[in-house]
């Protein structure tokens, strides 16, 4: 049977055809390769799946989404993909119209055990570095990580194994260059997901800053090949792709309203050496694809955008289908 003629039965079905999910998604150190294959599948199915069939996959089930910073596209995302198979989306985007602002200060375990009472499942994004695992811990119903402070934001490195997986057709035997800290939470999720791999990762870590122990640990456990770079022309002339966050950063333990986050912006413009021209990756004379989970800064030139090489709009695509897939492994499978 084609995807095209796939019931919701028959996607059902598939979810069934391989390993569990976690029951949180925490970090991507929750995550197998199996797991991750099996999203990519999964992620592919429903894309080409009817729509109609789509929304069958887990019809009636609510999704709360929790976001106590400020966010593009993660929550939208979510919310297009919950839509898409068929859910409901409850959920606040602004902390400021609940009761965890202001007067009462109510705590992240009494709003994560309010809300797992109205939903199915919880996706969270919070200042705090280990704010998921909390959640995690005292919610009676599956959370998600959408981000946590300077921990992680697995879903979104899981959405980009996916780009990457559907234009190279593999992730093994990739050389992948990425820059910014590692200790950036997509960044250190996308390492995590990557290693799982036979890749071999280029780094460019700002000035000053280096690669966090826990990920230098990590790669080592997992024997993945890894070269840090002194400027942006070396990755652009060995890798496959390249993935950056650039070289400065919002504080990822800002509130909401964080005026002094903002004040803080840094006014120096991205160094040379650090930024993706359109001109280079046109030059490479070879095929290299450039992602960028956003939101962009003057890290890339906005030329690349009309350009084949830029993956990045493809990216936040993609990343929704795989939110799909997740939804409907966590929810749509049979316990
Ligand atoms: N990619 C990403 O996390 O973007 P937002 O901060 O807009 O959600």
């Amino acid at each position: 049977m084609s995807e095209a003629q796939m019931t919701a039965g028959d996607l059902r079905g598939a979810l069934a055809d391989g390993p569990a999910l976690p029951r949180s998604i925490v970090s991507m150190l929750d995550v197998t390769r199996p797991m991750l294959e099996h999203c990519f599948r999964m992620a592919a199915l429903l894309e080409q799946a009817p729509r109609t069939s789509c929304a069958g996959v887990i019809a009636g089930r609510t999704m709360a989404v929790m976001f106590y910073q400020q966010s593009t596209r993660t929550r939208m995302s979510f919310e297009a993909a919950m839509l898409r198979v068929g859910g409901h989306v409850i959920g606040f985007a602004d902390p400021a119209t609940t009761r965890a602002v202001g007067f009462y200060e109510e705590t992240l375990e009494d709003v994560v055990r309010f809300t797992a009472q109205m939903s199915d499942l919880l996706v969270l994004r919070h200042p705090e570095t280990g704010s998921a695992a909390r959640a995690a811990q005292c919610s009676p119903v599956p959370v998600v990580n959408a981000g946590d402070g300077y921990g992680e934001h697995p879903t979104q490195a899981m959405g980009d194994l996916y780009r990457i997986h559907k234009h190279f057709g593999r992730v093994d035997g990739l050389t992948v260059g990425i820059v910014g800290h590692l200790g950036w939470r997509a960044h250190r999720s996308l390492v995590m997901g990557l290693s799982l791999f036979g890749v071999r990762l280029l780094v460019l870590e700002p000035p000053g800053s280096s690669m966090p122990d826990d990920v230098a640990q990590l790669l080592r456990q997992r024997g993945t090949a890894v070269e840090m770079c002194g400027g942006i022309g070396e990755i652009l002339a060995r890798a496959d792709l390249v993935t950056t966050l650039g070289v400065y950063h919002s504080n990822f333990h800002a509130d909401f309203d964080d005026k002094a986050n903002v004040a803080s912006k840094q006014s120096t413009p991205t160094p040379d050496n650090y930024r993706i021209t359109a001109q280079a990756v046109a030059q490479l004379g070879r095929p290299i694809a450039v992602l960028h989970i956003g939101p962009i800064a003057d890290h890339i030139d906005r030329a690349l955008d009309p350009m084949p090489q830029a993956h990045y709009f493809k990216q936040a695509r993609d990343c929704v289908w795989l939110r799909c897939a997740l939804l409907g492994l966590m929810l749509g499978r049979a316990p």
